[in-house]
């Protein structure tokens, strides 16, 4: 692949932005600066340089970022700092048949949601992930106002219903994890659904965190706002 057409599919901006960048000096391949636009690599794997921040080559983007409090899953937010300007500018610029599209999260967390989300141009991926018919866990840790009783978390078992949708809605697994804490399980993905089963089941949510994805857990040294390309086995034991 041409050096322009490969840091062009990795979001370095236009053909000829790439192109520029190339011929200006800004990329290195194993410490050497290359300025010829049309220079061939390999892209599997390839790692490059620009302006000294190292990079490899993915044909598809898999990350993860660990979501502050405070900030909107949306490219638009309303009220608070987009997530999407946690991520490096490449991540956000990747283009999809033909047009700059980017990453985007897998689902969303709300506001004041913490903790772990992933962020990726794979549609199917996004398909997958979100569609209830293929029920990929997802393990929140809530702190709540009230203690937690033995009977709310009975009813987050059993079901509850929520005012949009009679049928009852239930977590997959829910265990206490302090007075005020419990650890919730869900297999669906509706809209504030975990406050809203607690305010069901006779409790509230003074904060929320998601610590697990499907075999993901969020690994305890990403830190607040940062994030991480997904390896391998990660993906692989989230069948991407
Ligand atoms: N359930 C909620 O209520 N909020 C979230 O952010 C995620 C799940």
């Amino acid at each position: 692949m041409q050096l322009q057409d490969l840091l062009f599919s990795q979001g370095f901006g236009t053909r000829r932005v790439c192109a520029g960048l190339i011929q200006l000096g800004h990329v290195t391949i194993a410490g050497e600066r290359v300025t010829d636009a049309a220079a061939e690599f390999a892209p599997h794997g390839l790692r490059f340089c620009v302006d000294g921040v190292e990079w490899e080559y993915h044909e598809k983007a898999y990350v993860m970022l660990h979501k502050p409090a405070g900030t909107e899953c949306s490219r638009k937010p309303s009220a608070y700092p987009s997530i999407y300007t946690l991520l490096p500018a490449p991540l956000r610029q990747r283009p999809q048949k033909g047009a700059v599209q980017g990453v985007q999260a897998v689902g969303r967390l709300d506001q004041d949601t913490t903790g772990l989300l992933l962020l990726t141009d794979d549609g199917q991926f996004i398909h997958r992930m979100s569609s209830p018919r293929h029920h990929v866990p997802k393990v929140y840790e809530v702190c709540t106002r009230h203690p937690v009783e033995d009977r709310q978390l009975q009813r987050l078992l059993e079901g509850v219903t929520l005012e949009d949708d009679p049928r009852p809605v239930r977590a997959a697994a829910c265990e206490r994890s302090g007075e005020r804490q419990l650890r919730l399980t869900l297999t669906e993905g509706k809209y504030h659904q975990v406050k809203r089963m607690l305010a069901a089941a006779g409790n509230r949510v003074e904060s929320l965190h998601r610590s697990q994805i499907g075999s993901l857990a969020l690994p305890p040294d990403l830190l607040s706002g940062q994030w991480r390309w997904l390896g391998p086995d990660e993906l692989a034991a989230l069948g991407a």
